[in-house]
């Protein structure tokens, strides 16, 4: 049973991270005209709600997104991922958050499809209505791991893959490298952006060894440390590992988390990772 329900955390810090990276590789992508696949293994419901009981309760947004609203003097890659925003919203206020599903349908064109993936019997609707009236868009309702594999390589040769797991079962940290070789193996030149969150250490350690391990190369890493205290339990941060990322993305990641790190963290003092995890 699957008690993750995005709803409570959309427009966090994380999904701030998540969605940058996100929105400039495939801006990036979007430059050449060749048509590309983009497949979502942990889509979610599409959008959210920020003035729900379940965003209210937690009210990660406001030290996320929230955090950009209103604001003057934003460097450019930060303006343009809060353009895509408010374009979820209707009027100035913060109301609404879209997923990622519906980010990446922003910056797609019309040669190009998405296949999205989603388990939660209650989400899984909420996407699929979101993108109805879309023949380009792909909703598929089970496991994304399984599907994902059978959906590369895609006919197009030009993809990425957003792997999004909720941690939920701790074997995914495992699951996540083993099918990101998996996928690699069928599709060397596509690229895959892995989520993580940052609750134990010894994990995470463990997850970019795996990575510099794997055989797989030009792979990037980004993390924002946010709490010091790492005896507090839950996230105390969390990374994107991208496989074969757009050259451009570490200029414009490093650029937005200059201005966004300090103001997110508790002290000012975020620990922000840019690194290369394996050369080209
Ligand atoms: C972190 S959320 C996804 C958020 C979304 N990618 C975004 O950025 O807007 C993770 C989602 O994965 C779903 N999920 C969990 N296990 C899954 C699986 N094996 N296959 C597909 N979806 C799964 C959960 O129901 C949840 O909606």
């Amino acid at each position: 049973m699957l008690s993750y329900r995005h709803a409570f955390h959309a427009g966090n810090y994380a999904d701030v991270l998540k969605h940058l990276v996100l929105s400039r590789t495939l801006d990036y992508m979007a430059q050449k005209p060749g048509p590309i696949c983009y497949i979502d293994t942990h889509a979610g419901a599409g959008g959210y709600s920020l003035v729900c009981s379940e965003a209210k309760k937690t009210d990660e947004f406001s030290q996320g997104v929230g955090l950009l609203w209103g604001q003057k003097g934003l460097p450019p890659v930060l303006a343009e991922y809060r353009a895509l925003i408010e374009r979820f919203n209707e009027g100035k206020a913060l109301r609404n958050y879209p997923g990622s599903p519906w980010i990446a349908r922003q910056l797609l064109r019309k040669q190009d499809r998405l296949e999205l993936c989603e388990l939660h019997p209650k989400d899984h609707p909420n996407l699929a209505r979101l993108f109805k009236s879309e023949r380009r868009v792909n909703c598929h309702f089970g496991d994304g791991f399984k599907r994902s594999l059978a959906l590369v390589p895609p006919i197009e040769r030009r993809g990425l893959v957003l792997i999004d797991p909720s941690y939920e079962i701790k074997s995914d940290y495992a699951t996540v490298v083993t099918h990101i070789k998996a996928l690699h193996k069928r599709f060397a030149t596509g690229t895959y952006a892995l989520w993580y969150p940052l609750v134990d250490e010894h994990r995470v350690r463990t997850l970019e060894k795996a990575f510099i391990r794997s055989g797989m190369r030009n792979i990037e890493l980004y993390q924002v440390d946010v709490t010091e205290d790492h005896s507090q339990p839950g996230m105390t941060g969390s990374g994107m590992i991208v496989v074969n990322p757009p050259w451009t993305l570490k200029k414009d990641v490093t650029e937005a988390l200059q201005w966004f790190a300090p103001k997110v963290s508790d002290s000012g003092n975020a620990l922000c990772r840019v690194e290369v995890l394996v050369p080209e």
